[in-house]
């Protein structure tokens, strides 16, 4: 079996904190024992580019056990977990092809030694599978029956695809199911970059002007979690509704440049391109500290900070601290990626337990129904969703009411008003 990973004798380590997952994850184990007696993935071919963690482990066994045949690649340079990488390999055999800080051209050797694979099945996190099988592999793309999308950043560009007509097999977004983005965006990003921040730096919030610039799913929950630290949350925004969210849940509002000049942490989580630029680092308060969460490392304009720069040296291991011209000071986290994931672990089990079974069950229905798709993105059908809900609520020992057949009949009637 061909593989690339750090070091193979790193997986008795790996092994442990996969099982530690493991134990946390209770909805994908009970989809791990469903799928070995069903096998409904038998004889699938499926190249997965997702982060490479203790959960991820856990998503690829299971779908292993449902009968296919995996192959698993990176989804960011920074984020592989190479213990992990390495029991995946030597305790799964499933080929990975990933390892912690590789370089832009190693990441995309990766990328398409999973192509390889000649996957019937594509499992993306951010879509650089799909737009790389579409630009640069089109021979494989009539042996495709669909993909799969777990974040928001790949939907985005999955959907413009679907709009240019380039989307040549169907994809449903996991992202999009209610038990992944309300969870996962919002309780695990918030965890989880808190998690990253202080790991990389052991500053203080207590008191910090921490702004957020976005706040979408993911950026309401670090906002809520940093002001639970005692930090003087501001959100930045360009949607007026969510600005409006913004101010209602309690947080200051203004634009990221009146930010600029007060933050002490900034955080970006937007999902967009060069958010935080040069005329912000030319406001910014010496010693500041500058990170990211969104998907790709484009939030924060590095190259301006490094023009700006006279010397830029590496404090500590997720720390790089550039001088600028003027003498200030800006520390820059995990070369602008993925914060959570690259100096922390990412989202801890419990989430991931939902958004990884609906990966599970959503590749599942893509095997049996993807031929009848269209060539579109699809959202998470919603007998999948609820039933992970359930599954999830009934495992944690919570029980809800249920409609009375008076009370169906009600909410589907008219005729009745006061
Ligand atoms: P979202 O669409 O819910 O929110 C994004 C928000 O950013 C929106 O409210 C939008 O108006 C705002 N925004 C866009 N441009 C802006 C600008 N110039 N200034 C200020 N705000 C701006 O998306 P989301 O689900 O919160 O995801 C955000 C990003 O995080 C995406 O890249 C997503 O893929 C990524 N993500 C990361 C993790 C992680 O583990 N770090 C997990 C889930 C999602
Ligand atoms: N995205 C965010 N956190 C993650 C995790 N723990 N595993 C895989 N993907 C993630």
């Amino acid at each position: 079996m061909e593989y690339d990973v750090r070091d193979i004798n790193l997986a008795d380590e790996g092994s442990l904190r996969i099982a530690w997952a493991a134990s946390s994850m209770p909805v994908l184990r009970l989809i791990e024992e469903e799928f070995k007696v069903r096998r409904p993935l038998e004889g699938i071919r499926i190249a997965a580019c997702l982060h490479v963690t203790t959960e991820t482990a856990n998503l690829v066994r299971t779908l292993k056990a449902g009968g296919a045949e995996v192959v698993l690649c990176a989804s960011n340079p920074l984020s592989t977990q190479d213990d992990v990488a390495a029991s995946i390999v030597r305790d799964c055999g499933i080929p990975v092809f990933a390892i912690k800080g590789e370089d832009k051209e190693t990441y995309y050797r990766h990328l398409k030694a999973a192509i390889g694979h000649r996957p019937m099945m594509t499992m993306d996190d951010g879509a650089d599978l799909v737009s790389t099988i579409h630009q640069e592999h089109k021979d494989l793309i009539d042996q495709i029956i669909g993909g799969t999308e777990e974040t928001t950043t790949g939907v985005i560009r999955l959907r413009s695809m679907e709009k240019d007509g380039a989307l040549r097999y169907p994809i449903i977004a996991v992202n999009d199911a209610r038990t992944k983005y309300l969870f996962d965006n919002r309780y695990g990003t918030g965890q989880s970059t808190i998690d990253g921040l202080l790991r990389a730096t052991n500053i203080l919030l207590a008191g910090k002007n921490f702004v957020v610039c976005g706040y979408g799913w993911c950026g309401k929950g670090v906002a809520m979690r940093a002001k639970g630290m005692g930090a003087n949350v501001i959100i930045t925004e360009v949607d007026p509704l969510r600005a409006l969210e913004a101010t209602m849940d309690g947080f200051l509002l203004m634009p990221l440049q009146e930010a600029a000049k007060i933050g002490d942490v900034f955080l970006t989580v937007t999902g967009n391109i060069n958010i935080i630029t040069r005329q912000h680092f030319e406001s910014m308060k010496s010693g500041v500290i500058v990170a990211n969460s969104g998907h790709f490392n484009v939030e924060i304009d590095i190259p301006s900070l490094e023009e700006m720069s006279s010397s830029k040296k590496r404090v500590h291991e997720f720390v790089d601290q550039y001088i600028l011209k003027d003498d200030r000071v800006i520390n820059l986290l995990c070369e602008g990626r993925l914060v959570n994931l690259a100096a922390a672990e990412g989202h801890p089990a419990e989430v991931m337990d939902m958004s990884f079974a609906n990966q599970a069950l959503a590749t599942e229905y893509m095997t049996k129904k993807g031929r009848e798709l269209e060539r579109k993105v699809y959202g998470v059908p919603d007998e999948i969703d609820n039933r992970i809900a359930r599954l999830k609520l009934s495992i944690m020992g919570k029980k809800i009411d249920e409609l009375t057949q008076e009370q169906e009949a009600y909410l589907g009637s008219w005729e009745a008003g006061t």
